[in-house]
């Protein structure tokens, strides 16, 4: 998945708009994906999921922060994120196809708090970049 220069201006200026909320962001999309798509729990048994878990909240947090970490590395996501591919690739080994409803419940999220920034352009940008991410979180499967 190719960024162009503006799709890196446009994922930089969204989280940067962002800021601080991310976090909520994180465990909100958490929320809906867990919810929405029942099958992703299934990689949490030793989580609690129930709605306002204290667990979900803090994940959302690393998932964010770990959003954050690639967009201020948008030239090189790869190496920004490469213990947690390790991590999701050779250790956890989720089904690929997870990333995106992960990336589709950012989005929403996204979307419902910040209707006016996510513009078709914007969009466009924070998918491919969603994408990405989740290219490099599985990118080491073997
Ligand atoms: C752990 C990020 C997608 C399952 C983690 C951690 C981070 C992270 C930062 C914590 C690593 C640590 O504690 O050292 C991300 C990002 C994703 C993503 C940025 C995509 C945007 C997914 C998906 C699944 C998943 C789609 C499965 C549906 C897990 C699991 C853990 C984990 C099971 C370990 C949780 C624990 O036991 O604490 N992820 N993740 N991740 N991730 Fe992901």
């Amino acid at each position: 998945m190719v960024l162009s220069a503006g799709d890196k201006t446009n994922v930089k200026g969204i989280f940067a708009k962002i800021g601080g909320s991310a976090e909520e962001y994180g465990a909100e999309a958490l929320e809906r994906m867990f919810t929405t798509y029942p099958q992703t729990k299934t990689y949490f048994p030793h989580f609690d999921l129930q709605r306002g878990s204290g667990q979900v909240k803090a994940h959302g947090k690393k998932v964010a922060a770990a959003l954050v970490e690639a967009a201020n590395h948008i030239d090189d996501i790869a190496g920004a994120l490469s213990k947690l591919s390790d991590l999701h690739a050779q250790k956890l080994r989720v089904d690929p196809v997870n990333f995106k409803l992960l990336g589709q419940c950012f989005l929403v999220v996204v979307a419902i708090h910040q209707p006016a920034l996510l513009t078709p352009e914007v969009h466009a940008s924070l998918d491919k970049f969603l994408c990405a991410v989740g290219t490099v979180l599985t990118a080491k499967y073997r």
